[in-house]
């Protein structure tokens, strides 16, 4: 079974995918593979987002999972979907059961220390950061690793690849996440060249 270290470790950048038609779903990855970012989070915002889950458990090397995981019904279907893993913007603790009896990886969304704090005591110390831009940024996630130093973050929302190394070079910070590699716009336009230059680039982000 995949753990939460390793999907936060298989890259700088978690892919957020909100995709309107289930059969972008796997150009849509191989542009992403081919540009070097493995780790794909489908949001469930969309009605072909459980499809486009199942169309990515075929996909050689990629790692697909499900994204925007409200319930634990989202949970249960993402899991029969195929999803090796499972994100949410918040923490629930029905939620953290749901992952456990389903083996699967859950990166719970938190925004503040009692956030933090009851992650914690549900056993989850590999969070979702967010909405990361507009809950104290990279700042915030710093002043995190005081009273925290066993949480690993994933920030998420509102990160661009100009922004993304101000949070990478923070020691309590695995990867981050976002939609910019792969924005509906360029996914409509089936411009698959320039969502694997952005993945490119992406891959090429350093760690601190
Ligand atoms: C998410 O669900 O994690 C966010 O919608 C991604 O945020 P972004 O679109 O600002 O990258």
């Amino acid at each position: 079974m995949l753990t939460s270290a390793e999907l936060m470790r298989a890259g700088p950048v978690m892919a957020v995918l909100t995709l309107e038609a289930a059969a972008d779903a796997v150009p849509v990855a191989r542009a992403l593979l081919a540009g070097g970012i493995r780790a794909l989070e489908v949001t469930l915002r969309t009605p072909e987002a459980l499809r486009a889950i199942e169309a990515l458990s075929g996909v050689d090397g990629a790692l697909a999972g499900a994204g925007t995981v409200l319930c634990v019904d989202d949970a249960a279907r993402a899991a029969a979907a195929g999803a090796r893993f499972l994100v949410s913007p918040g923490f629930r603790p029905a939620l953290a059961d749901a992952a456990r009896r389903l083996a699967l990886p859950w990166l719970p969304g938190v925004a503040t220390a009692s956030e933090i704090m009851a992650a914690r005591e549900a056993g989850f110390d590999d969070l979702k950061f967010f909405p990361a831009e507009t809950s104290g940024g990279a700042a915030a996630v710093a002043a995190f690793a005081g009273p925290f130093p066993m949480a690993r973050f994933c920030p998420t929302g509102g990160i661009t690849q100009a922004n993304a190394p101000r949070y990478l070079a923070l020691a309590n910070v695995a990867c981050v996440g976002g939609s910019w590699l792969a924005p509906r716009d360029l996914v409509a336009r089936r411009d698959w060249a320039e969502i694997e230059a952005r993945a490119r680039a992406a891959a090429a982000l350093a760690r601190g």
